[in-house]
């Protein structure tokens, strides 16, 4: 049996006798839906820009037009994307004896849409707007407006006229405080945490698997390539979640 059989074997183990499984992913989950990484370039038109120039709160009020038009195009990308054997593999793991909780950095829904029951999104979802001025309520606005209508200038906000942004985390803004705090503890309170698709370069979300590893947790990682966290896995799988994801549950 080779090493990555006898790890696969052993992680099949511990996910049937797990009784809580976090499931933590970044971009990489979402790579074979054709959805780009952020650490891959940007690609076509927005190629000359760093996704930091464009998604930050300065860079809207800047020009709500431009930051408006990128959002608008990766939405359209998203929403014609479907979820890959990755996503549907860890729904499916909900069947398999652990209480799972995905705790996802992705805006992209698309765990949700394999059947997840339980995802936190901590950056948000690119499908959901908010007010830019944060008026009335901070329930989000599901817009009774087609995205493709217009997608050259964020609409007013329908409460108080301010633009309308992408319901998603900026670089400089904080996470959504209340999933923040449950995707903390599920991170404390489960027995394996599975780290799929993440390059874990981005606090606080990357602080999550050293906080479950603290707790008492095992810590598997999926991916083609070295990350920081592979120093304190129990199991470092190289490849592609879409392939190995599958494996796990055979
Ligand atoms: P990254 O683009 O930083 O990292 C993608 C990771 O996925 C890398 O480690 C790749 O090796 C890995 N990868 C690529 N293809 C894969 C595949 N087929 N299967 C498994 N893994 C694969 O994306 P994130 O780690 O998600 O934050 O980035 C974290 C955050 O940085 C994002 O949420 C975003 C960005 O700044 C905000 O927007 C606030």
């Amino acid at each position: 049996m080779s090493d990555r059989d006898a790890d696969l074997t052993q992680l099949r183990a511990w996910v049937q006798a797990a009784r809580r499984l976090v499931v933590f992913t970044g971009a990489g989950v979402s790579a074979e839906s054709g959805i780009p990484t952020f650490r891959d370039a940007l690609t076509g038109l927005w190629a000359r820009f760093d996704p930091e120039q464009l998604a930050t709160e300065a860079a809207f009020r800047a020009d709500p037009s431009m930051v408006w038009r990128w959002y608008a195009e990766r939405r359209a990308a998203i929403a014609a994307a479907q979820p890959n054997a990755a996503h549907r593999a860890i729904a499916a793991l909900e069947g398999r004896g652990p209480r799972v909780s995905v705790v996802t950095q992705n805006i992209d829904g698309l765990h949700a849409r394999a059947g997840s029951h339980e995802v936190l999104e901590l950056h948000g979802n690119i499908l959901r707007v908010k007010c830019l001025e944060g008026c009335g309520n901070p329930e989000r606005i599901e817009p009774a407006f087609d995205w493709r209508a217009d997608p050259r200038e964020p609409p007013p906000c329908p409460r108080c006229g301010a633009p309308l942004r992408p319901d998603v985390v900026w670089f400089g803004e904080l996470l959504p405080p209340d999933v923040f705090s449950r995707a903390e503890r599920a991170a404390l309170r489960c027995d394996l945490m599975l780290v799929v698709g993440t390059s874990a370069l981005v606090h606080p979300a990357a602080g999550l698997p050293l906080l479950a590893r603290q707790a008492g947790a095992r810590i598997a990682v999926v991916n083609p390539q070295d990350t920081p966290i592979d120093a304190l896995a129990d199991h470092v799988l190289r490849g592609s979640a879409a392939t190995v994801l599958p494996e796990l549950l055979r």
